[in-house]
């Protein structure tokens, strides 16, 4: 059975963090709000735990998980030889959306961190997540609160449709004000790299480290197999269970270039809908809005929310619009293309079982 606690006038019952806390310090599985999207935490110091995680998301064995913090001491239970530009990180960006990796200490267990020597870790920006952490008494390893392959949870109704009866708690926290995941930024292999773009941009960082790089794959164009710098990278992210997402990047004739898919697939008997910004003069059918090209926060607000209710609709495809690369229109981009991608080889069991995808 899972326990629901949901806000009344904003507010959580009385008592929300200590029952949730107590259940991740027995080794339970809850699942609460951040600023990014929603996440699965169970206790990062109890292996057991963490591996219900991976059962219960079906998430691949080898995909390390993030570990949540609420304070810096914590980070020195979890990690050693923490560089000087972490703490710089820390002071600038946490509580946020940013994840570092650094060194494994040897507290860790080896399935939060899938058998790495690195562990990564964040401090979010969220009330709840905070004082669930205190209560906790312990550090709390938890990816995305999704099902593997499927788009991120960023509302208390998405994940009790999702997750009911699958985890232990679930905490109301309205809608995630970010919306898309964290930055994760390497810190252990020389040069500071984006593994996967996300709430800090490229460029805010680029403000303290203008040597960081960009890892190929945070665009979100290639699907990695082998032995990838993130494990995250090399599975199919992001998708829909029924529909199929076309990307169409921005370019000059978009509107014209979708208009037209949308007619060839209406004249084969399947469904589409459209999901643009608010700029593009698309009228026809199903049509749902990100928001305004001017505001990419909106549009990374709204983004798996809207993924989300289009699946739920039915339709076979959902044309979607790809937005410029600037700030955090990078993170948008690499879930979009991702969730877009064809790649299959390797989609964790939950997304086989939909099997409606051409
Ligand atoms: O905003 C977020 O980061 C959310 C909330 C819940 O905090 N969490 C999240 O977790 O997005 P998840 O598991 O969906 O994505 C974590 C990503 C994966 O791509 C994983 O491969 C990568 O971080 N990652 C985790 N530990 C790593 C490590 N030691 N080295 C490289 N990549 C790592
Ligand atoms: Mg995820």
């Amino acid at each position: 059975m899972t326990l629901l606690f949901r806000r009344e006038r904003g507010r959580l019952p009385a008592g929300t963090a200590y029952i949730a806390g107590r259940t991740i310090r027995e080794g339970g599985v809850v699942v609460f709000p951040t600023e990014t999207v929603y996440g699965m935490g169970a206790d990062a110091l109890n292996s057991a735990a963490v591996k219900r995680i991976f059962e219960i998301k079906g998430r691949p064995l080898d995909n390390p998980v993030i570990v949540h913090v609420c304070s810096r001491g914590q980070v020195e239970q979890l990690a050693r030889d923490v560089p000087a530009m972490g703490r710089i990180l820390m002071e600038r960006f946490w509580p946020g959306p940013l994840t570092l990796v650094l060194r494994k200490g040897p507290a860790v267990p080896a399935p939060v961190t899938a058998g790495l020597d690195t562990v990564s870790v964040r401090m979010p920006d969220n009330r709840t997540a905070l004082s669930l952490i205190r209560q906790a008494r312990t550090p709390i390893a938890a990816p995305s609160a999704n099902i593997s392959g499927r788009p991120s949870i960023t509302s208390f109704e998405e994940a009790v449709g999702e997750l009911d009866g699958l985890v232990d708690v679930i905490i109301d926290g309205g809608s995630s004000r970010i919306g898309v995941e964290s930055t994760v930024l390497d810190l252990t292999s020389g040069v500071p790299s984006i593994l996967r773009p996300g709430g800090v941009t490229a460029e805010q960082l680029r403000e303290i480290m203008p040597g960081l790089t960009i890892h190929p794959a945070a665009e979100g164009f290639t699907v990695y197999r082998g032995k990838a710098p993130s494990p995250g990278m090399k599975y199919r992210h992001y998708a829909p269970v029924h529909s199929r997402v076309l990307l169409f990047e921005p370019q000059p004739g978009l509107e014209e270039a979708m208009i037209a898919k949308w007619r060839q697939i209406s004249r084969s008997g399947r469904t589409a809908a459209f999901l643009v910004t608010d700029e593009t003069e698309i009228h026809t059918g199903t049509v749902v809005r990100l928001g305004s090209r001017e505001r990419p926060e909106e549009i990374a607000r709204r983004l798996f929310s809207s993924l989300r209710q289009l699946d739920r609709s039915g339709v076979d495809y959902i044309l979607a619009e790809g937005i410029g690369e600037e700030g955090i229109g990078l993170a948008v981009m690499n879930r979009l293309r991702r969730s877009a991608g064809k790649a299959r080889g390797r989609s964790p069991a939950h997304r086989k079982e939909s099997g409606s995808s051409p």
